[in-house]
């Protein structure tokens, strides 16, 4: 490609989707960084290659809005990184159904609509769809069951969509990062100490020892970005959580 590659990453204010801007935008890639807070995405401000924009990925006409002013700027998206997402922990005797139902429309819906809107570029540039599962998507886990769920559904709709989405030769992969502390625990409600708490116990579940980072989960970002010949493939950076 003798243009830099154009990508979207939802989600691009805090944690991953940060991580994963600063990464693309060192490879060399040209980044429109989507978040629902606009403050949150004051840090790339400045930054000749990346636009900004105040996008709920639940809202249709928001991230339609966004994706055309991405073609206007730049004619084309190569890539996109959902990374948006909301955490919720509850038993099923307590959990509020509208919180299942807020914790599906952004974690599922919204990596839908934000592919959807994409779609007609992506397929233009034969390009590529990263999106965030997680180890309990993959693995069974008693105390967060919705939002292990919703990131189970992340890793099907994957792989249904790398099927359905080959013979445009638009790649569809997932990575399913184990534990890692970012702001999607206390933007969940939980308090600090609680966080720290639960870190500490996954740390003790994860067979290398740790939590990780956002930057080890970046890296795979943009390996499955680059490389042309995976598909439908959900990958665990997790330390060893999901076969421990
Ligand atoms: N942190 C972890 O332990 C972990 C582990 C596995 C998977 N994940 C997944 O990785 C992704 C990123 O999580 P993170 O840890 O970086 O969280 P984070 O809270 O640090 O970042 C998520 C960002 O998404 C934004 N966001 C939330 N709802 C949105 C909406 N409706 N529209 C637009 N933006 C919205 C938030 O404002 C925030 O900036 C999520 O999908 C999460 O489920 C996280």
């Amino acid at each position: 490609m003798s243009e830099a590659p154009v990508g979207v990453v939802t989600g691009a204010g805090s944690g991953i989707g940060r991580a994963a801007a600063e990464r693309l935008l060192a490879d060399g890639a040209r980044i429109a960084g989507w978040d629902r807070r606009a403050e949150s995405l004051s840090w790339l401000d400045g930054t000749p290659d990346a636009i900004t924009e105040a996008v709920d990925v639940t809202d249709a006409e928001q991230v339609s809005a966004a994706a055309a002013a991405v073609g206007e700027r730049w004619g084309r998206v190569d890539f996109v990184v959902n990374s948006a997402g909301i955490f919720l922990v509850g038993p099923v005797a307590e959990v509020a159904p509208e919180a299942v139902r807020t914790l599906f429309d952004v974690n599922v819906v919204g990596t839908t609509v934000v592919t959807q809107a994409l779609l007609p570029m992506l397929v233009a540039s034969r390009g590529a769809v990263v999106n965030l599962s997680s180890t309990v998507g993959l693995r069974a886990s008693a105390t967060n069951a919705h939002y292990a769920a919703s990131k189970a559904a992340v890793a099907h709709l994957t792989r249904c969509w790398a099927l359905e989405l080959a013979p445009h030769r638009v790649r569809v992969n997932a990575l399913a990062p184990g534990p890692i502390g970012t702001e999607i625990y206390t933007s969940a409600g939980m308090d600090p100490d609680a966080v720290r708490a639960l870190l500490e116990r996954r740390a003790a579940d994860i067979p290398l020892g740790r939590v990780g980072t956002t930057a080890e989960v970046a890296l795979w970002i943009s390996r499955l970005i680059a490389d042309e010949w995976v598909t439908g493939q959900v990958i665990a950076v997790d330390g060893g959580m999901s076969v421990g």
